[in-house]
């Protein structure tokens, strides 16, 4: 055998491959790769399309938006978009919860005042077949079942600690940025233009794309209470004492050692007890 091909295990003995995507921008346009469909979703930021991948027919989710702000991330030595960097961290290794990044174009790169730079990039991402957002979903379903709305939460709570996780705060977890698939339910979470690295040190990020650790979770934590009061108008099963908790738990100072992390929530019994 190769030695290239051999796989050593590394510390903790778990074998896993290592990651063979690109982490810079694909060559070429997106156009030439793909076609672009119907507008599927626009935001602050940018439009969202359906393309097809010319190569194969493959169906994809393409996001045209701007980014101002660049990262490093690990093992890649130029500087991306703070999305992408985002979005590089959470593929690998992936997560059913996470969406996925596929690959990304650099379309324009634009010099601001100030020494600023605009860069208008395309994301190309998985495509989950028929989802809404659970904006959509909640104003879609007035009255949920109980099971429901434990399921979403279960899962909007595990997609929060598979970020945190990964060393990353996604800093903007709302009900349009959360994608709901029907049958089965399963939720994805989108959107990591707003993410911040977590951690201390000065010199291995921008500061404008950092956060402390004890930050990051009760950021998480205070975003997570919102959803759940959102799925709380459409459920009236979701039981008080759950719900007290996570108040108490956005009310803790940030050293208050009672909330270190989101695994506290899962460990509630409404949750644990599925
Ligand atoms: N992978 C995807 N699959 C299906 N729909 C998507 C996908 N990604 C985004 N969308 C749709 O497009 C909308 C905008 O996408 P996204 O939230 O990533 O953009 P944004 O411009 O950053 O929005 P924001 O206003 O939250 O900053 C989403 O709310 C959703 O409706
Ligand atoms: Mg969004």
């Amino acid at each position: 055998m190769e030695k290239s091909m051999l796989h050593v295990p590394g510390p903790s003995g778990q074998r896993r491959p290592p990651c063979r995507q690109r982490i810079g921008p694909s060559p070429g346009s997106v156009e030439a790769k793909y076609d672009l469909k119907e507008n599927i979703g626009a935001g602050c930021y940018g439009n969202v399309y359906r393309g097809i991948r010319k190569m194969d027919g493959k169906q994809f989710i393409i996001k045209s938006t701007t980014s101002e702000v660049d990262s490093n991330v690990p093992g890649y030595p130029l500087p991306i978009p703070i999305e992408v960097a985002m979005m590089t961290i959470v593929r690998d290794p992936p997560s059913p919860l996470l969406i996925k990044l596929q690959e990304w174009f650099l379309v324009k790169v634009e010099k601001l005042p100030r020494g600023k730079v605009c860069k208008t990039i395309m994301l190309v991402m998985e495509y989950l077949g028929p989802c809404r957002t659970l904006e959509d979903f909640l104003q879609k379903h007035q009255h949920l079942e109980e099971r429901v709305a434990r399921t979403l939460i279960l899962q909007i709570v595990k997609a929060a600690q598979e970020c945190l996780r990964r060393k990353i705060c996604h800093h903007d977890i709302h009900d349009c940025n959360i994608l709901v698939i029907d049958r089965p339910l399963q939720i994805k979470l989108i959107d990591f233009g707003c993410g911040m690295h977590i951690c201390h040190d000065p010199k291995k990020y921008p500061p404008d794309t950092r956060i402390s650790p004890k930050k990051a979770v009760k950021n998480t934590v205070k975003q997570l209470f919102g959803i759940m009061r959102e799925i709380e108008k459409q459920c009236s099963s979701i039981p008080e004492e759950f719900m007290a908790f996570m108040n108490t738990c956005i009310t803790l100072g940030d050293d208050d050692q009672r909330l270190q992390t989101v695994q506290q929530i899962l460990d509630q019994p409404w949750l644990k007890n599925q």
